[in-house]
Formats: structure tokens, sequence, C-alpha cells
């Protein structure tokens, strides 16, 4: 059991430079929490500050209302696991999980019924006696889980823990992490550079660039209602489309005029969009690459764009488009409604249209780089 709390934490390495400033977070009781953003944004730093790997230079960390600043770290009920496993190659997998329980001076009994029930959770009983070396990628990372699961620990932070792996091994290792989650039931803060993996873990995401929090939310929120560019382009796949356009306001009515055609916003973003007293001014537009439509022929309302290449991703294309301000927009197209005549259109050069609908529109200051409606 153990609930966390960030208050105006700070980190600054060597006395100059600070490279987390006044992060503040609150995690629940038993939470997936998943630290998401580029290299040297602080992840790893924030993470060793909660497990007292770092000092803390300014601000106090909680565990269960409890300020863990000087507490050292053996004492804070809390494991990691680390991108490199840090196994210790000459003992077997058996004794690398009684590892720490040894060091506790823990009695034989428990020691053998713990190590066998972490083993039992992650598959690995069969690999007790090998040393680490006799195992694969994913079986080091199994135990490497397994040394913190023995722990029973109150808050379980991982840090980057599939990295290692190749994709299709990351892809079972996600979906296994998400069981063990069910079966230890405990605290989890889970670091990675890898949207998908953040989107399909977390309860919550907390996105950071440059050691600031750009946004912390459920993965839905965070991908329906970014709360700036920074989020926006970080989360999804293929990036969201950026454009150049118009918020226009007319009577009190809100609009968006962009390459050309004018799109009236709907109830709610009219609603918001005027309780925060916006008017009309320029605007970065972000449209969802799967949020774009295309046409085959033009219509009211579409723009004409050139094809310049298409990605064949098997169940979907991506075709990447060029608008006559030579804007670039990827688009998303399921492959399955096509026709074959459809398909042989879809080369460089040729011509498409597309539209865009107001409810999934995302419009930002370009300036503030704020989203207009949520920011
Ligand atoms: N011991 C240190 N001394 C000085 N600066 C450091 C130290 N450790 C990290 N930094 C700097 O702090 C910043 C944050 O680093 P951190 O390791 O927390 O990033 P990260 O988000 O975990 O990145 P990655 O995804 O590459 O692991 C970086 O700019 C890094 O260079
Ligand atoms: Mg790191």
């Amino acid at each position: 059991m153990a609930s966390v709390s960030f208050e105006h934490v700070k980190k600054i390495y060597d006395n100059k430079v600070e490279v987390v400033h006044d992060f503040n977070l609150e995690i629940a009781d038993k939470e997936f929490i998943v630290f998401v953003g580029p290299s040297g944004c602080g992840k790893s730093t924030t993470m060793r500050m909660l497990a007292g790997l770092e000092d803390i230079s300014a601000g106090t960390i909680k565990i269960n209302d409890r300020v863990v600043n000087d507490v050292e770290p053996k004492d804070r009920d809390i494991a990691m696991v680390f991108q490199n496993y840090a196994l210790y190659p000459h003992i077997s997998v058996y004794e690398n999980l009684a590892f720490s329980l040894r060091l506790r001076k823990m009695n034989n009994e428990e020691i053998h019924k713990r190590v066998c029930e972490a083993a039992e959770i992650l598959g690995i009983t069969e690999y007790l006696g090998r040393k680490p070396k006799a195992l694969s990628g994913g079986q080091r990372q199994r135990v490497a889980i397994g040394r913190a699961i023995v722990r029973d620990p109150a808050v379980f932070l991982m840090d980057e823990p599939l990295s290692n792996l190749d994709a299709k091994l990351r892809n079972q290792m996600r979906s296994e992490i998400i069981l063990l989650r069910k079966r230890v039931d405990t605290t989890f803060i889970y670091v990675t550079h890898d949207q998908t993996e953040a989107m399909t873990l977390g309860d919550r995401i907390v996105v950071l660039k440059d050691g600031w929090i750009m946004q912390v939310g459920t993965p839905q929120e965070v991908f329906d209602t970014p709360h700036n560019l920074f989020v926006a382009g970080f989360i999804g796949s293929p990036q969201m489309n950026f454009l150049k356009a118009n918020l226009v306001e007319e009577n009190g009515k809100y609009s968006v005029s962009v390459l050309g055609v004018k799109i009236p916003l709907n109830e709610d973003q009219n609603a918001a969009l005027k309780k925060n007293g916006k008017t009309s001014q320029e605007i970065t537009l972000g449209v969802r690459p799967e949020h774009t439509t295309a046409l085959f022929n033009s219509q009211e309302d579409s723009v004409e764009c050139t094809i310049q290449v298409n990605e064949m991703m098997g169940s979907e294309l991506h075709l990447h488009l060029v608008t006559k301000n030579d804007d670039k927009i990827i688009l998303r197209l399921p492959t399955i409604d096509l026709t074959n005549e459809q398909r042989s259109q879809l080369t460089y050069g040729n011509k498409m249209y597309i539209t865009f609908k107001a409810k999934v529109m995302h419009l930002f200051d370009p300036q503030t780089e704020k989203n207009l409606i949520y920011g």
C-alpha cells in the first residue's frame, strides 16, 4: 500500500544545471503511472530521486504521507527494475532472486516460498538453476523483474525495462506487465520514451519535456485533448499534422479558415472559446492523420493535395500529401475498402482531396503553443 507525492521537487546537478523544475504530482495507491518524454527530459532523474538514488535539491517527496527526502534507499520500501537488468552473472537465477532477501536475513523457508512464487508468476521456474548468461534477453528481463517482486515492495519503479528487447518480445512483455500489475497489485511508476508503451500501460501518463510536466492525464485525455503543441505532437503515430490557419470570430460564432476553406466550429468549441475570451487570431491547426478524410474527387470544402509518398502498412496506407502552399499532411487510409482501381491511383503526383471535421480539430496559439480550448 503506498501513495506517492512530489511537492515542488527540483533537481540541480553539480549545483549548476537544473534538470527537473518544480515537479508536482500526486500518485494514488495502486495507480500505474507512466513518465514519458524524449531523451534527457528528466524521467530517470525524477525516478531516482523517489528511489533515493539521487539527492533532492528542493521540495518534498512523500510515500504514504511520510517525508522520505532523507530516508535511505533501502528503507523506502521501493524496488526498481533497470533497463540493463543488472543481474549478478556468477550466481544462479534462484540466487539472483534470493539475493536481497538474504541480505535482509530472511529465513530460508520464506526465501524459498517467495522465489518460487515470483518464478511462477513470471514463467521462469525451469530456469532457476541456470546462470544469467544462459538466458535470452527476455528471460533475463523477467529475472530482473522477479528480483523486484520477491521484495514485495510498496512501490514498483521500472526505468525503460523493455528497451533492450526486440519489437516482438517488447509487445509480449508489455502485455505481461499488464498481467503482472493485476497479480502484484501495488503502485507502479514506469518510465519510457515510447508513447505506445505509455498509452497501453498507464492509468495516467505524465508527459515531460526539458524537466517540465507538459500534461498529466489518462491515455484517452492526452490523446483527445492535448494541452499544448508538444503533447499533441508527441502522443499519436504518425504524428499529428500541423497547419497554419486562422480562427475567425463573427457575431459570437467561431470558425477555422484553413487552405482556402472555412469550417464552422461546433457548439462545445464555440462555448469554450467564448469562455476563454478568444477573438479572431492566427492559429496552428492540429489534425491527426486518422482524422483527416481523403476523397478521390473534389467536393465543396475539400482541399486539393498532391500525393508524394504512399507507405503500405498492410491494413492501412500512410499517404504523404502536399498542398498548394507546400504544407505537408499525412493521412491514414484503411486498405480494406479500396478497389484495385483506387489503389492504382494512389501514386506519386496524383491528386487527392481532403476535408476537415470540426470535432477533431485542435487549435493552438502559435506563440504560447497552448491549446486555445483546453490549454
Ligand atoms: N549525474 C549527472 N550529472 C549531471 N547531469 C546529469 C546527470 N544525470 C543526468 N543528467 C542530465 O539531466 C538531464 C535529465 O537526465 P535523465 O537521465 O533524467 O533523462 P531521461 O529522461 O531519463 O532520458 P533518457 O530517455 O535518455 O533515459 C539530462 O540533460 C542529463 O544530461
Ligand atoms: Mg532515463
